[in-house]
This record gives structure tokens, C-alpha cells and sequence, in this order.
């Protein structure tokens, strides 16, 4: 078994939105490192999740890492709201942002770790010219906008260049997956080089959480 520490982010897009507060400190109760935040406009992703008053309003319910996925259409628009919400890293989609190298400057400008994120259907090669700049890389392994899909196994292989071109160039970005994880595959994804996992359904659907973060980080 590696040694390498393995970060569980579970996604609140799969929580009980009326018990938002209890389902947060669910979260930290089971050992889990970050709290996933799945923003979605209803545009770029054919859904509505949240906002940056959610973000608010769980802030003070934890101390865990608020890693913000932003699905949405026009990423600089809401990069001082969500700084302002408490916001830890800021991950915005590459293909809705055509001065991606502008966005990351602010937000780190903002006081938030930029991260990058693609869909499946985007090559890795889109991310060359900027992942020199950021502080994480999300891979999505479903298409974008719902919890409880089925992961797309040809997307893991993104990561095994992003692994080594990291380890080639001395660069330092966390490696995330997103979507369709599960206690069965995580250990495949950290094999192919991902330091953080995102799980949503398979959190909140687990009978014992506390399990699930455990086998999410291959413990
Ligand atoms: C999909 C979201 C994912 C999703 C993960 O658009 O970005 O974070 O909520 O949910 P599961 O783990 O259920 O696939
Ligand atoms: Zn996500």
C-alpha cells in the first residue's frame, strides 16, 4: 500500500438540501478532508445547485476545506462572491473561459487556490499553457450536472499525464476525480495518480460514512 495521503472531498450536490448544516458536519464527523461544493448555473450544466450564500452559510458550520466546483458559464463573475463566502480553492471549467490564464490570476488575486477542471469530452492537452498556474486539476469523470452517474474509466487515463508532467516539471497541483467514485474504484483513481477524491452518492447513500472515507482514501 503506498503511503501517499489521499484527501476525501464528499459532494454536497448529493445531500439533503434541507438539512444542509448536519449533512456538512456529517462530513467532518466521518474523517473526510474537504467539502466538495458543486455549483451549477442551469447553462453550462443543465442543472441549478447553489450559490455562493450556501457557501456562506456552511463556512461557520466547519473548518474543513471548501473545494468550490464552479459549472458554470461565466467563472469570473463569481470569483468575489465566493472569496467573500469563505471559498477555498475556486475550480472553474477551462472550456467556459477564454482568458483561463486571467481567471486563475484572480483568484488568487481573491485569496482562493485556483483550480481547472474539464469535462469528458476535453483533451488534457487544452490545460498545457496554464498548469504551470494552478493549485489543483479536476478531473470530471461523468458529464456534468448530476450525482450518481456511472464514471467514464477512459478519463483516469488524463490523470497518468497529469501525473507525469507534474513529476517531469516539478510542478505542484493536486490531482482531484470527480464523479461516479466509489469504494470499489477510488484505489484505481490513486493508482493513476489522484490525491484527492470527490464522492457524492457513494457518501451520502453509505449506511457508515465514517467506512466509506476510509476506503475512499485507501486506508
Ligand atoms: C457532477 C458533479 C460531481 C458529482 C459527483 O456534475 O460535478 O461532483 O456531484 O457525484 P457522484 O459521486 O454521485 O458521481
Ligand atoms: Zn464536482
Amino acid at each position: 500500500m503506498s503511503d501517499k495521503k489521499v484527501l476525501a472531498a464528499p459532494s454536497i450536490l448529493s445531500a439533503d438540501f434541507g438539512r444542509l448544516a448536519e449533512e456538512v458536519k456529517s462530513i467532518e464527523a466521518a474523517g473526510a478532508d474537504w467539502v466538495h461544493v458543486d455549483v451549477m448555473d442551469g447553462h453550462f450544466a443543465q442543472n441549478l445547485s447553489f450559490g455562493p450564500k450556501t457557501v456562506a452559510d456552511i463556512r461557520p458550520v466547519t473548518k474543513l476545506v471548501l473545494d468550490c466546483h464552479l459549472m458554470v458559464s461565466n467563472p469570473l463573475d463569481y470569483i468575489t462572491s465566493f472569496a467573500e463566502a469563505g471559498a477555498d480553492y475556486f475550480t472553474f471549467h477551462v472550456e467556459a473561459a477564454v482568458h483561463s490564464s486571467r481567471v486563475i490570476q484572480q483568484i488568487r488575486a481573491a485569496g482562493m487556490k485556483p483550480g481547472v477542471c474539464i469535462v469528458p469530452g476535453t483533451p488534457v492537452h487544452t490545460l498545457d499553457e496554464i498548469v504551470s498556474e494552478v493549485d489543483l486539476i479536476l478531473m470530471l469523470l461523468v458529464n456534468p450536472g448530476f450525482g450518481g452517474q456511472k464514471m467514464i474509466p477512459s478519463c483516469l487515463e488524463k490523470l497518468v499525464k497529469l501525473a507525469s508532467i507534474r513529476e517531469e516539471k516539478g510542478y505542484h497541483y493536486l490531482l482531484s476525480v470527480d464523479g461516479g467514485i466509489t469504494a470499489d474504484n477510488a484505489s484505481l483513481a490513486v493508482e493513476k495518480g489522484a490525491d484527492v477524491i470527490v464522492a457524492g452518492s457513494s457518501f451520502f447513500t453509505a449506511s457508515d460514512k465514517a467506512a466509506i472515507v476510509r476506503k475512499l482514501k485507501g486506508i
